[in-house]
């Protein structure tokens, strides 16, 4: 029988025990939005370690190991330099700590771009270093014959339009996009060539909600908004903005937590006990045998 790993969540550290394989699957995630109805949003969140994608993989349908983990886990400011590597090393975590939902790894810049060829290369590196079940690329039209070569030959791939931050040098920020009529059909008419190509689901992220209504309407696969509409035909936020990890909130972020605030109480009370020497106490040391 075909096995995955789960990690034990009863110790503190990774200790791999077989499981039923019992993971979804991309097709059964695209046969969820059926004659444009989807009954049921998908629910997708960034993961980027093992213990993340722990705490978050049952409430997942999938889980996103984002090229977004340039800025929020490496401090750089934007996508841009994230590597091949970064991502298969994250993916392979995330894979390793989940077993229901399907992983899916962004493709970072400059790793699929050039080509077909090139952008499958990429995605077989990073299938097979990390486990993850499909890739994640960005852009519309320019990418829907990578797109098709790519699900042809065995990799499922979820698409992007909107407002795709790897273009950011090109698009001049971050800015919701679709402010014109122009810009608003040509992120629709993105959509449909990705869905033509063959992607099993569509992010729509930083659009004006019509536009995130009409890529719904307009596209066979799920469209999976952020900074979208709730009409989606699913949703995702990175996990540490809707945690409250981060004093920037952007207007399409909702925190469902401080986490933030709650990681320095804890610090200001451990850092406030080892100066009064009252931490360790009894509890936390050995006593003589
Ligand atoms: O990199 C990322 O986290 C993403 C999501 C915001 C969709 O692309």
């Amino acid at each position: 029988m075909s096995t995955t790993f789960q990690l034990d969540t009863s110790t503190s550290r990774a200790n791999p025990t077989p499981q039923p394989m019992r993971r979804l699957t991309v097709p059964a995630l695209r046969k969820r939005k059926s004659g444009g109805v989807t009954a049921e949003p998908l629910v997708m969140l960034t993961a980027y370690t093992a213990r993340q994608a722990q705490l978050l993989d049952e409430h997942c349908d999938l889980l996103l190991v984002g090229d977004s983990l340039g800025q929020v886990i490496y401090g750089l400011p934007s996508t841009i330099p994230v590597t091949l590597e970064m991502m298969a090393n994250h993916g392979a975590a995330v894979v390793r700590g989940s077993y229901r939902a399907v992983v899916a790894v962004d493709m970072p810049f400059g790793s699929y771009e050039a080509s077909p060829s090139q952008a499958f290369e990429s995605a077989a590196y990073l299938m097979k270093a990390s486990g993850a079940a499909a890739v994640k690329l960005e852009g519309g039209e320019a990418m829907a014959e990578t797109v098709e070569f790519l699900v042809q030959r065995g990799v499922p791939v979820m698409g992007h339009v909107g407002l795709t931050p790897q273009a950011v040098n090109v698009l001049g920020g971050y800015g919701a996009r679709g402010r014109s009529e122009a810009e608003a059909g040509k992120i629709v008419g993105d959509a449909r060539a990705l869905d033509r190509a063959g992607a099993f689901a569509i992010v729509v992220e930083g659009v004006m909600e019509p536009i995130a209504v009409a890529v719904t309407e307009a596209v066979a696969c799920p469209a999976i908004g952020i900074g979208a509409s709730a009409r989606c035909d699913g949703q995702v936020l990175v996990t540490e903005d809707m945690l409250g990890m981060f004093e920037r909130v952007p207007r399409f972020v909702k925190r469902y937590d401080d986490l933030a605030g709650r990681i320095a109480q804890a610090a200001a009370a451990y850092a406030g006990e080892v100066r009064a020497r009252t931490f360790p106490g009894a509890a936390q040391t050995y006593p003589p045998e």
